[in-house]
């Protein structure tokens, strides 16, 4: 069949493009595109070789794994050739998958080990009679880099295998990683010492382990996980992947604690499902699932019917038995249409990209935080740029990076402006701060709106109904210009407005009226001082108990208050001393009114009358899984039994409070050493503290 010049200058392009990004892979470490990208690349290239299989070359990306391994290492060839694996999209593609294995294999279900799929690095591991002779990582699948006494480093791989009956040869496959706390700790330390810090978990973890000095290498907690096996002599390893894996286990190789063998296509759509679900909590990244046909025999037919087709682009880089579910990729592209300041509720100014809307993780994302101006100016994002964005777990849409080749001519450097451009007042950046501000106070209707919705706020005084849009409209409408103003609004006012009836109008006086009676943390909180957040209110409170006291407090009590240093001191007083803010809290405490009053709060106190350590002082404690109370008040009681209690693990954790379905902090705390009480027990030390 003759081949179409334009589609074989296409296949061309992509060839040459496929070529190019293996390489910044592979050997750079420095991918340009997220892999979805490449995949796309990759798959395109793959259909126009299915529909002409005269364009198949022998040096094609589609019959090779990966690219040349870097020359630093001494060079590895690979018994067997480490394979990659094909990809579904989404579960019309893994049913697809599962409908041609149960037909070639003339079977109703087919048995799979499901387990996730780790963004690490993938290494082969050599056993000699139970001992590690050689490690290599996987280059271009054929000829690797060898890296023994990097692997050497990793404490979780067994030197010499425990157990019995491993075969006199056996090549291990697996995937070496960063866990995301350590990649966490390893930025932290790299941006201190002025060095870029990695881009992500993965790089992290390559860069960690091609170091040529393996001092580095141990110096980094990388975590390793087998789950696969290449050449194998004089010895048998059973008759299912399972089993290889259970073998694995006893002779101490580290094995995925959610590796599972899954029944059929339903099964395996649950696994997906699930481990979705808990994406964000498992301690490394992930980038999607992977199942393999259970059966050794099985496999090996899907193997031999795939090569018999394989003039037809079959098998050839990834097994016929395997295939990886990815996940929507959390890095996509797109572009910059404008770059806008918003002001908030201290005046902060921050750039906002407004972008072509996108699918990030199956959200739409058409806005993305820059955080300050440095930061633009260090990403050189301009507008018409195309960007990476991301989206981790809750946090807000970032711009992670440009793709300078894809910059349109005529771009121009982003500028901070000089007016606010809410209110028009000035636009400063204090000497020592990446942060511009505002100048306008409460002044500038951005601010104000701001103020306004953080009062309201959940953890502040807990106004319900009186969401965003509200705010915005009563500002909007001068019907608001300061926080005691809400106390005075009345129906006829409310009714006016948009999307609001008699009986939401109605609703929100009562939910007004409610927060008359507070807590002092609370309305100390609510006030938005600068760096005052929760914790530091509730010290406030305790120390003051009384906010006139506090009104009048000298830097030098403050400072004697926890957790309260030089700068947050000097916003405590700089905000009581400005007499606009003083008239808004005596509005809201008069009694005709805001009318908000509070209890002195009440310390546990000793016989002596001093106050009494309670049974939890200082202690740092971390909640995980479902308990009876909501975590909010959970936390509160903790606290006032005086422990510290925060949401991530480590190894300063004193206790871990473990709930039903506790997930994957109660194995990050039995490895950490931590010592672990659930729901009763809490109740026992609650109750007990109380009497
Ligand atoms: S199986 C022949 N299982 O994904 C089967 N791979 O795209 C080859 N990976 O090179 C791989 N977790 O680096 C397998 N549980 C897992 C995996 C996994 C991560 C990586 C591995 C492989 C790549 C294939």
């Amino acid at each position: 069949m003759m081949v179409p010049t334009s589609i074989r200058d296409r296949a061309e392009v992509l060839r040459r493009q496929l070529a190019h990004h293996n390489h910044r892979y592979y050997v750079l470490d420095d991918p340009e595109i997220p892999d979805a990208e490449y995949d796309r690349l990759l798959r395109e290239l793959q259909s126009l070789e299915a529909s002409y299989p005269a364009l198949v070359t022998l040096d094609s990306p589609t019959q090779r794994v990966g690219a040349a391994p870097s020359a630093r290492f001494a060079e590895v060839e690979h018994r067997l050739p480490m394979l990659s694996l094909d990809n579904a999209r989404n579960e019309e593609e893994l049913s697809a998958f599962d409908q041609r294995a149960r037909k070639e294999l003339a079977v109703d279900q087919v048995r799979y080990v499901a387990e996730p799929k780790l963004d690490g690095l993938a290494v082969s591991l050599s056993y000699e009679h139970g001992a590690l002779i050689r490690g290599a990582t996987r280059g271009d699948g054929h000829i690797g880099e060898d890296v023994t006494a990097q692997l050497r480093t990793i404490r979780a791989l067994p030197l010499k295998l425990s157990g019995t009956g491993w075969p006199r040869l056996l090549e291990v496959r697996g995937e070496v990683y960063l866990p995301l706390i350590a990649f966490e700790q390893l930025q932290a330390e790299m941006k201190k010492r002025g060095q870029t810090p990695l881009k992500n978990p993965r790089n992290a973890a390559a860069g960690s382990l091609r170091q040529l000095d393996p001092a580095i290498t141990a110096s980094r907690p990388l975590e390793m996980f087998c789950f696969g096996f290449g050449a194998v002599e004089d010895g048998g390893l059973g008759e299912t992947q399972s089993e290889v894996l259970k073998l694995f286990s006893a002779w101490g190789l580290p094995v995925s604690p959610e590796s599972r063998v899954v029944v059929g296509i339903a099964e395996a759509i649950a696994y997906v499902r699930e481990i979705g679900e808990r994406r964000n909590t498992l301690p490394y990244q992930i980038d999607g699932v992977v199942f393999k046909v259970d059966s050794l025999q099985q496999q090996q037919l899907l193997s031999r019917q795939a090569k018999k087709r394989r003039y037809l682009g079959g098998e050839g880089r990834s097994p016929a038995w395997a295939i990886a579910f990815k996940y929507p990729p959390e890095e996509v592209i797109t572009v910059v249409q404008a770059i806008e300041f918003q002001v908030g509720r201290t005046g902060a100014v921050t750039p906002v990209a407004r972008l072509t809307p996108v699918d990030v993780a199956g959200v739409t994302v058409a806005n993305a935080t820059l955080h300050n101006i440095d930061e633009v100016h260090r990403k050189d994002v301009r507008v018409g740029d195309t960007v990476y964005v991301r989206r981790a777990g809750d946090v807000i849409p970032e711009v992670v990076r440009v793709l300078p080749e894809r910059r349109p001519a005529g771009t121009k450097p982003v500028q901070l402006p000089t007016g606010c451009p809410v209110c028009g007042s000035d636009v400063l950046r204090a000497e020592d701060e990446a942060v511009a501000r505002c100048t306008g106070g409460l002044f500038c209707t951005a601010q104000r709106k701001e103020a306004i919705k953080h009062f309201a706020s959940r953890r502040a005084m807990d106004i319900e109904g009186l969401g965003d849009k509200l705010v915005d409209q009563l500002v909007e409408r001068a019907l608001v210009t300061d926080l005691a103003d809400l106390y005075r609004l009345t129906q006829e006012q409310l009714r006016e407005l948009d999307r609001m009836g008699e009986k939401s109008a109605a609703n929100l006086l009562a939910a007004l009226d409610k927060t008359r009676h507070t807590s002092l943390a609370r309305f100390i909180y609510a006030l938005g001082i600068r760096e005052v957040g929760e914790t530091t209110a509730r010290a406030l409170a305790e120390q003051f108990q009384d906010l006139d006291e506090l009104m009048e407090a000298p830097v030098s009590a403050l400072l004697c208050v926890e957790g309260i240093g030089p700068i947050v001191a000097a916003h405590i007083q700089a905000f009581f001393s400005q007499p606009h803010n003083r008239e808004v809290i005596d509005k809201l405490r008069a009694p005709e009114i805001g009318g908000i009053t509070w209890d002195r709060p009440i310390l546990p106190k000793g016989t002596d009358g001093l106050e009494k350590p309670g049974p939890l002082s200082g202690k740092r404690v971390v909640i995980t899984g479902t308990l009876s109370q909501p975590r909010e008040q959970i936390k509160a009681q903790l606290e006032a039994l005086g422990a510290k209690v925060s949401s991530s693990l480590s190894k300063k954790t004193d206790l871990l409070i473990a709930g039903a379905d506790p997930g994957s902090k109660l194995r990050q705390a039995e490895a950490l050493g931590v010592e672990l009480i659930d729901g009763d027990r809490l109740a026992e030390l609650i109750d007990g503290a109380r009497r």
